[in-house]
């Protein structure tokens, strides 16, 4: 049975009029499951930089908006085009417009010559189609809190009220220079971080690092850390000595996401033991090839991009090597542990000991 789909013809992918934001805010509404309309339009107001639409006449049908994010590659923050509140109505689903928006959202970016592209993909393979790739692996640790060691102070983490946050951004900053492609987060995503709908928070500062618990979660009896900076090994110490206090009336477990798991293994926790979970992150690529190439000072060859998006084609007239926009992340941030055969020394592992982990949320 052959199925019917309209043709691409029958839509424009263009600009979103401010005009169609009820509506916009109705797809993204059901697409995310997440009512809130004020919240949503505080979202459009004041996160997005750019949104595109998919229309069919005047009706608009799909969206994709982009945020303009600083990003830590190696030891300098790089212009990154965030590519958020990717949704369509269901009734125009599978007929490629998304792929047609992102095209269309990245044409400005490109134009401005902003090196890099990242986002969060509801499917990996989606996105790979467009030239991006996993760029971060990261652990998500769950532990029995009575099972933790008790090798710190866990009077060092004291509890401030959320709105008391002014201390944590300084941290937060060190914290995330500390990796590759995080990403800086103004007082708006502070503000944004701290008022989620679907979370209870609290939060714990330490001189050296913080923590912030969503406690909504009573039924799994598990206390979710859902950041957790700590820029020395006190902070971290005394981190697991406050968890190991969770254990308690209302909670049994524990659980955070990290992208450094030897501070634990070293603990040798066994009985019973923690659930490790590898999770895969952002995906990234490169939007402007030039600009890259520029900014990060990388001693290439001659090389060519395979870009299916068609924005970045070839380094200094292309070249015997080929690579993918996204694969050029993965292999000039040595987020592939063993350096393909394809690429050169000079364009492998270029961001020293830095591990790519990004933990904002866009
Ligand atoms: C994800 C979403 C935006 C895709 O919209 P769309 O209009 O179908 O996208 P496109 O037509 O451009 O791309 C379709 C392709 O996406 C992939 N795809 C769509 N839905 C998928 C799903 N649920 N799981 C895996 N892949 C999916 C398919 O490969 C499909 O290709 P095919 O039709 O050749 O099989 C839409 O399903 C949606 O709004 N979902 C809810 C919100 C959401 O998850 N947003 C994404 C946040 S990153």
């Amino acid at each position: 049975m052959k199925t019917a789909r309209g043709t691409a013809a029958s839509y424009s992918v263009k600009a979103l009029d401010p005009g169609d934001l009820d509506r916009a805010i109705e797809i993204w509404s059901l697409s995310f499951g997440f009512l809130d309309r004020d919240r949503w339009a505080m979202f459009y107001d004041s996160f997005l930089d750019s949104a595109i639409g998919a229309y069919l006449g005047d009706y608009l049908v799909a969206i994709v908006g982009i945020i303009n994010f600083q990003m830590w590659f190696g030891d300098q923050l790089l212009p990154c085009a965030g590519v958020s509140a990717v949704a369509a109505d269901p009734a125009h689903r599978r007929r490629g417009l998304i792929r047609q928006c992102i095209k269309e959202a990245l044409q400005e970016p490109h134009r401005k010559r902003v090196p890099l592209t990242a986002l969060w993909p509801f499917s990996y393979p989606f996105y790979k189609r467009m030239g991006y790739e996993v760029c971060d692996l990261r652990y998500l640790v769950e532990c029995n809190a009575a099972a933790l060691p008790d090798p710190g102070d866990a009077r060092r983490y004291r509890r401030i009220d959320i709105d008391q946050y002014e201390p944590l951004k300084p941290l937060h900053d060190q914290w995330i220079k500390q990796s590759n492609l995080s990403l800086k987060r103004g007082d708006l995503q502070w503000r944004r971080v701290l008022s989620h709908p679907e979370r209870q928070i609290v939060c714990f500062a330490h001189d050296d690092g913080y923590m912030l618990w969503n406690t909504k979660d009573k039924q799994s009896r598990t206390v979710e850390i859902f950041e957790w900076a700590y820029l020395s090994r006190d902070a971290f110490l005394d981190g697991i000595s406050l968890l190991k206090r969770m254990s308690d009336l209302n909670w049994d477990k524990v659980r955070w996401q990290t992208s450094d798991l030897t501070s634990l293994l070293e603990f040798g926790i066994v009985e019973p033991q923690p659930t490790i979970t590898v999770k895969p992150g952002i995906m990234a690529r490169v939007l402007h090839l030039k600009a890259f190439m520029e900014a990060t000072g990388i001693a290439a060859p001659p090389f060519s991009i395979d870009d299916p998006l068609g924005f970045s084609d070839q380094y200094r007239g292309g070249g015997e090597i080929k690579i993918g926009p996204g694969e050029l992340i993965q292999s000039t941030t040595g987020f592939l542990r063993v350096k393909p055969d394809v690429i050169p020394l000079s364009m492998f592992a270029q961001t020293g000991e830095k591990t790519n982990f990004c933990v904002e949320f866009f």
